[in-house]
């Protein structure tokens, strides 16, 4: 697994006319959500898209995906399926500590490959590891799962401060965007510096809300304004649809209920609980 920063040199965009950027990971091959979170961006202002990883997944449909992502992301990072698919190896290299987890990070990674092709595979071999987005605020670091390491998990219940001023200094960056775990937070360091998790939009967060997340970041303001988006999309037809093409019903209970499956026997203790669940998620449920 290539480090964070190391492997490759590091990708450099220019955004410093940006007024609001948008940082979506993690779409999973979820192509109705991902195409849900771009219209959402859009319509709040968002003039600059950037995807820090994990394109593709559990879901299939890759090159509908990666389609998406070529028309409305100029500013790009690697995740670990992105490595993996580069390199021609079965596993996802999520970082797993538990077999199960593993074996299901596996499965899906395989059934991405059936439905991405080599010239979309090479590609996605030319993502930075890790990138510096110049702004009007000051440099935004694009990292997958952390500045040094493409699929270390950061956790909001062990997140240390000082560490995450560190990789500020180290880059020379107002702010940091990660994903990979799954579970968005937000992060104040002393404005206007600031670290955010943007989540992923590809899969609920795993508090019976079947709705997806993504990162903005508003670039007008003297401090730039983070903030966590939640977007729904017609996640039941979506469901249906993966389970009709034989998808593994690990991958489509939670597109359905909100709820994970997996993934969560590697997780802390505390981050393993299930999320509150929000105000109307039983009438969602119950609108089929
Ligand atoms: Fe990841």
């Amino acid at each position: 697994m290539p480090s964070a920063g190391s492997a490759k040199e590091t990708g450099r965009y220019e955004g410093s006319r940006l007024r609001k950027l948008a940082v979506m990971g993690g779409s999973y091959g979820n192509v109705p959500a991902l195409t849900a979170c771009i219209a959402h961006a859009h319509a709040i202002g968002c003039d600059g898209l950037a995807f820090i990883g994990d394109a593709t997944g559990c879901c299939g449909h890759s090159d509908e995906t990666i389609a998406l992502i070529r028309e409305h992301f100029p500013f790009l990072v690697a995740g670990n399926y992105e490595q993996k698919a580069a390199s021609n190896e079965e596993d996802c290299g999520c970082n797993y500590t538990n077999d199960e987890d593993n074996h299901y990070g596996g499965i899906a990674h395989v059934w991405a490959m059936k439905s991405l092709s080599a010239a979309n595979r090479a590609w996605l071999g030319s993502w930075p590891d890790l990138a510096y987005l110049e702004t009007r605020a000051g440099r935004i670091l694009l990292c997958h799962g952390s500045p040094g390491q493409t699929n270390e998990f950061l956790y909001e219940s062990e997140l240390d401060d000082g560490r995450l001023k560190r990789w500020l200094d180290q880059h020379e960056a107002v702010g940091f965007v990660c994903g990979h775990s799954g579970f968005p937070w937000m992060r104040d360091l002393g404005a206007p510096r600031f670290a955010v998790n943007c989540g992923v939009c590809g899969k609920p967060d795993h508090d019976h809300d079947a709705a997806v997340h993504y990162a903005s970041i508003d670039l007008s303001t003297p401090t730039p304004s983070v903030n966590i988006e939640r977007v729904e999309y017609d996640h039941l037809a979506w469901a249906d649809q993966l389970d009709s093409e034989g998808v593994d019903d690990v991958f489509t209970i939670p597109v359905r209920n909100g709820v994970w499956t997996c993934g969560l026997l590697s997780m802390p203790a505390t981050e393993r609980v299930l999320r509150p669940r929000p105000n109307g998620w039983l009438a969602t449920l119950r609108q089929r």
